[in-house]
């Protein structure tokens, strides 16, 4: 199995899990640490709409929960004919653990569709480098 699709299958695997019942949006994120090890997660909403958490927030926190520190690369798979990108909170989360070059697979529910970089989701992001040291 490609590296991609395994990704993508638990992207898919996970998304099954999403807990969505406000938005009926069930998205699904799966991340490749710099070591190999695969993790993954869905949104998850709540009943007070802002505190639900993306799948992209999922899947970091279960990388930084086992040790984690740095993507390699990361799915999101959603249905719908728009192409789901990350939002905005989630574009500065994965920045915390990622580079600008790092690829970030866009996926529907079929397979891939495209393939763009951090940097492109999020140029001139503010990061650890800014904190006065
Ligand atoms: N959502 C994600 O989980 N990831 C994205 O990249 C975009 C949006 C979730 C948040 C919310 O639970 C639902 O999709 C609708 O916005």
């Amino acid at each position: 199995m490609s590296d991609l699709k395994e990704l993508i299958d638990a992207a898919r695997l996970a998304r099954a899990n999403a807990h969505s019942p406000y938005s009926r949006f069930s998205v699904g994120a799966a991340l490749r640490t710099d070591d190999g090890r695969l993790f993954s997660g869905a949104n998850v909403e709540n009943a007070s709409y802002p505190e639900g958490i993306c799948a992209e927030t999922a899947a970091i926190a279960a990388m930084v929960s086992a040790g984690g520190r740095h993507i390699a690369e990361i799915v999101v798979l959603a249905g719908g004919k728009a192409t789901c990108v990350p939002c905005g909170g989630c574009r500065q989360r994965l920045r915390e653990f990622a580079t600008e070059t790092t690829p970030i697979h866009l996926c529907g529910i079929e397979g891939h569709r495209q393939t763009v970089t951090l940097g492109e989701l999020l140029p001139m992001g503010f990061g650890a480098g800014h904190l006065p040291s």
